[in-house]
């Protein structure tokens, strides 16, 4: 893989520097879900089984170099502490005094917390004098934060370079899925790209073509490939200066054998709210008026046939406006459909990127998925089939 894991460093009597990501989202001071914090006991776990000391370096939002009050990761220490059952000394600062005192009142199996690495303006530029203070404080790196290795970052990547370094358990899990996934897959394999802007994804889009031998587009992303086609659109929501880009990559598509799955019915309404009236039509019949807010039900069988052929399918981003019933129907319905044929053992299923683990949460399947990515813009990037720096820094 050319990375090591925790297995391959000696870390018995060391201070070991976990990356971790634990940007949750936050309420009033309060975690509101703490996924990432829980999937990073595994590694804290056994750091302190092989007798490291383990010593947590994070992020939390863009405090852009600053000390924010509210961006302290003080909040989340009480998350953290719960998660992994030890006790956790916080350190005031992620380098010099501050932290060197946590480290040293640390005893045996507490673990310590130091203050966001980016209330300091070195951590996003990288600063080898910032990325040196943090690796004088320990002996081993571990990154376990897949999820921000997308940032070349003192913290990600710098110390990667200065101490023995090593992927942690997330970190591992998730190279290895995304390998699975999109590295060397089982064929026939299916990407599943769905959200609102073409924008957005056209490097995903472009790059997912020659990999994959069919791809299915959703959302208001469909919209955009419609227009370009001279199908009318309405209101819908869609990049209409978009069409000559859409084109280009329907025709990169053919020329790779890729296979391209567009709506061929479509729930439309007159306004985007809850419970507002709707209707399914063929695709080649949205009313002037109206917007396209949903794949139909007739999609929803056709993706079931593609899927039923596949054996292994990525997926970032709803179907459908899913927010907002009922248009989270056909995203709902293809994800059960994943999940069912993951269960059979059928298919291997990987999903990840922002929205689309709130819309597998929100059709109750994301536990039946092969493997869910804790990340959002390294997800995207990885698809893109960009180097993440935080993943390259542990090859040298
Ligand atoms: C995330 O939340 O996606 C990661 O923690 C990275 O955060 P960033 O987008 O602020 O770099
Ligand atoms: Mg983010």
């Amino acid at each position: 893989m050319g990375w090591k894991t925790l297995d391959d460093i000696e870390m018995a009597g060391k201070v070991v520097l976990i990356r971790v990501d634990v940007n949750v989202p936050m309420e009033g001071g309060r975690v509101t879900d703490a996924t990432r914090i829980e999937k990073i006991v595994p590694t804290v776990t056994d750091v302190i089984a092989r007798g490291g000391k383990p010593v947590l370096l994070a992020h939390f939002d863009r405090p852009k170099g600053r000390v924010v009050p509210e961006m302290s990761l003080v909040h989340v220490q009480p998350t953290l502490a719960t998660a992994l059952g030890r006790k956790v000394v916080f350190g005031a600062d992620c380098v010099g005094a501050a932290a060197a005192a946590a480290i040293a009142a640390a005893g045996p199996g507490d673990v310590v917390l130091l203050e966001n690495t980016r209330f300091h303006p070195g951590e996003e530029t990288n600063d080898p004098v910032l990325a040196a203070a943090m690796a004088a404080l320990g002996e081993v790196f571990v990154n376990d934060a897949f999820s921000a290795a997308h940032r070349a970052h003192a913290s990600t990547e710098g110390i990667a370079h200065l101490l023995p370094s090593c992927a942690g358990r997330l970190m591992a899990a998730e190279l290895r899925a995304l390998e699975a996934a999109l590295g060397a897959p089982v064929r026939p394999v299916v990407a599943v790209v769905g959200g609102a802007k073409v924008s957005t994804k056209l490097d995903l889009l472009g790059n997912l073509v020659t990999r994959v031998d069919h791809l299915v587009i959703g959302g208001g992303m469909a919209n955009t490939f419609l227009a370009a086609q001279g199908i009318e659109v309405g209101k819908s929501l869609a990049e209409r200066d978009l069409g000559e880009t859409a084109r280009e990559i329907l025709g990169k598509a053919k020329a790779a054998g890729c296979t391209v799955h567009l709506p061929v019915d479509v729930v439309v309404a007159r306004a985007f709210k809850a419970g507002a009236l709707s209707e399914t039509l063929p695709v080649s019949q949205c009313p002037p008026d109206a917007m396209i807010l949903d794949a139909g039900p007739a999609t929803v069988a056709a993706l079931a046939a593609v899927f039923a052929t596949a054996r292994t399918l990525i997926w970032n981003g709803p179907l459908g406006a899913f927010e907002i019933e009922p248009f989270d129907a056909a995203t709902n319905a293809a994800a059960l459909e994943v999940a069912r044929l993951t269960k059979a053992g059928l298919l291997v299923s990987v999903a990840g990127g922002g929205d689309t683990v709130s819309a597998l949460n929100h059709a109750g399947v994301a536990a039946d998925f092969t493997f869910i990515s804790t990340a959002g813009g390294a997800f995207l990037e990885w698809m893109e089939g960009k180097e993440l720096p935080g993943v390259a820094a542990l090859m040298s």
